[in-house]
């Protein structure tokens, strides 16, 4: 299902993320992201970048999406599926902090890349190998 980039079982992650890249707020970088997770629940949660005039206020589309699904109850592991949407050429990939803060709460997760023309599938686990996880100090 999740394993094939072309699988319908994306539609409802793409139709989130698309939705909500919509409501992106980026009037300086002009760069428009959305990203749509899918929890064990079954729920599909949305988010989009956040900037701020004072630019490390910026937030990343993905980390807005894990808010909301945490703040829904997403717990560890509960994260099945994710996807983030452009509208440029070159797939954008989750940045480093983003990729560390959705590890947090995945098991094995399917990323789904995608702009209007072309989908690229990802795992988590590859885009971030060797990651930090509270096992390293617990
Ligand atoms: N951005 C995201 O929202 N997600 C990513 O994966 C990469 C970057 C945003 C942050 C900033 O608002 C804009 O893209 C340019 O870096």
């Amino acid at each position: 299902m999740f394993d094939d980039p072309q699988s319908p079982a994306w539609t409802p992650l793409l139709e989130a993320a698309w939705t909500a890249r919509s409501h992106a707020h980026a009037p300086y970088s002009r760069f428009q992201v959305g990203a749509a997770l899918l929890t064990s629940t079954g729920t599909v949660f949305g988010g989009c970048n956040v900037e701020n005039a004072a630019y490390p206020v910026c937030l990343c589309a993905e980390r807005g999406a894990l808010s909301a699904a945490v703040a829904a109850g997403l717990q560890p592991g509960g994260l099945k599926a994710a996807v983030v949407v452009t509208d440029v050429a070159e797939l954008t990939p989750p940045c480093g902090a983003c990729r560390q803060a959705l590890i947090e709460f995945a098991g094995e997760l399917p990323v789904l890349l995608a702009n209007r023309h072309t989908r690229q599938l990802h795992r988590l686990e590859n885009l971030l190998p060797h990651s930090f996880t509270g096992g390293h100090f617990r």
